[in-house]
């Protein structure tokens, strides 16, 4: 197979949708109020606003966080006959809405109708003292929403429907800025399919190809194209399975998840050394890297401001490309199934995904994925 792996210069004039960022990601949960707490308590979000029976919405509890320009929603079903609760039985906890903030979400929203996508939600004027904000959604892979959100006549919280709420429980943020990258898993011979989607529907560009030979170990192995909108503010990551000698660790994702579906969420942060350290101490678990992959680290990486010695005790990785290099660790599932994980990333000028290191990477994947009896 040809290895296409190329980095365009994207011209963000010519961007059919325009999209000013990732404007919140939603998880449907089986227990929002617990969860909350937990991306509070472990990862260092804070609950600001609240929306539930108290408020007047009968039919779901969500709970929106915030951690540097990141906002999280957590939403739970307070009856069984319920999307939501449908939603948690086949997939488990897991990631419902990746919301884009647009200027405006009508016009998004019949653009993308026209260019192909499908509708899930039409254009709602949602209201409160506080202004109105405009929203719609259309169908992504798996069950999937992309919701557009137009906020500028809105100054309350996050959105109309939710109470500001101050936190009793948080302990402090630990340095996430901004979603780097936002990953897709999708069923095998599905990836160019939607990689399509984006290019067609959303006007993103392919900014990235990784084949079987960049990203495979002995056992398993996957395809991967990154698609990007034209301020490179949004980065989707689309993977597919490869065949291998025993199940592929998308494989994994697509059994337990149930089809397609989010796998992980990319976040930067400015110090990563503060940032492992601080997750470290409040109990979060991560992939495991060998000491020996920081044995000729120094070599294949060159100079780098950070002492290995620190990022081997911290098991941070390291790779770099022609525009620099990144720093990156990966957390082990953060939801029963073996779906749903986080990936911590500094940039220091690179702007690639971490290709050399997915090798030790899928290894120490394997190695999770054995113990858990699914290889
Ligand atoms: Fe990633």
């Amino acid at each position: 197979m040809i290895n296409t792996d190329t980095i365009e210069v994207i011209d963000q004039t010519q961007d059919i949708l325009p999209i000013n960022g990732t404007d919140y990601i939603e998880l449907y949960v089986g227990n929002a109020k617990q969860s909350a707490i937990y991306y509070e308590k472990m990862f260092g979000f804070k609950i600001v606003a609240y929306k539930g029976p108290e408020t007047g919405c009968r039919t779901h509890v969500s709970y929106c966080l915030e951690q540097g320009k990141i906002r999280l929603v957590i939403t739970g079903a307070m009856d069984p006959d319920s999307y939501i609760a449908d939603h948690v039985k086949a997939h488990g906890d897991g990631v419902k809405v990746i919301a884009l903030w647009v200027d405006d979400a009508e016009k998004a929203y019949y653009e993308t109708l026209e260019r192909g996508a499908e509708s899930a939600i039409p254009p709602q004027r949602l209201e409160d003292k506080d202004g109105y904000v405009i929203t719609a959604s259309i169908k992504t892979y798996g069950e999937t929403l992309h919701t557009f959100i137009q906020r500028s006549n809105y100054k309350g919280t996050f959105l109309p429907g939710f109470i500001a709420r101050e936190s009793k429980t948080f302990v402090g943020d630990v340095g996430f800025q901004y979603i780097d990258h936002c990953v897709g898993n999708v069923e095998l011979g599905h990836m160019n399919q939607w990689v399509k989607f984006y290019e067609d529907v959303l006007g993103f560009k392919l900014i990235v190809t990784f084949d079987d030979n960049d990203i495979s170990t002995e056992y398993t192995s996957l395809m991967s194209k990154v698609v990007s909108n034209g301020n490179g503010y949004i980065k989707f990551p689309i993977n597919e399975p490869a065949d291998g000698i025993k199940k592929s660790q998308i494989e994994e994702y697509l059994d337990f998840y149930k089809g397609a579906g989010v796998q992980h969420i990319a976040i930067a942060t400015n110090d990563i050394i503060s940032t492992i350290t601080e997750l470290r101490s409040r109990g979060v678990d991560f992939l495991y890297v060998p000491d020996t992959y920081y044995e000729d680290l120094k070599e294949r990486i060159g100079e780098i401001k950070e002492d290995i010695d620190e990022l081997k005790k911290l098991n941070i990785l390291v790779d770099r490309d022609e525009e620099g290099y990144l720093l990156q660790l990966f957390t082990k599932p953060i939801v029963d199934r073996p779906t749903l994980f986080f990936e911590i990333i500094q940039r220091q000028g690179a702007k690639s995904f971490g290709k050399g290191n997915f090798k030790a990477l899928f290894e120490s994947l394997e190695r999770e994925q054995g113990l858990r009896g699914n290889l």
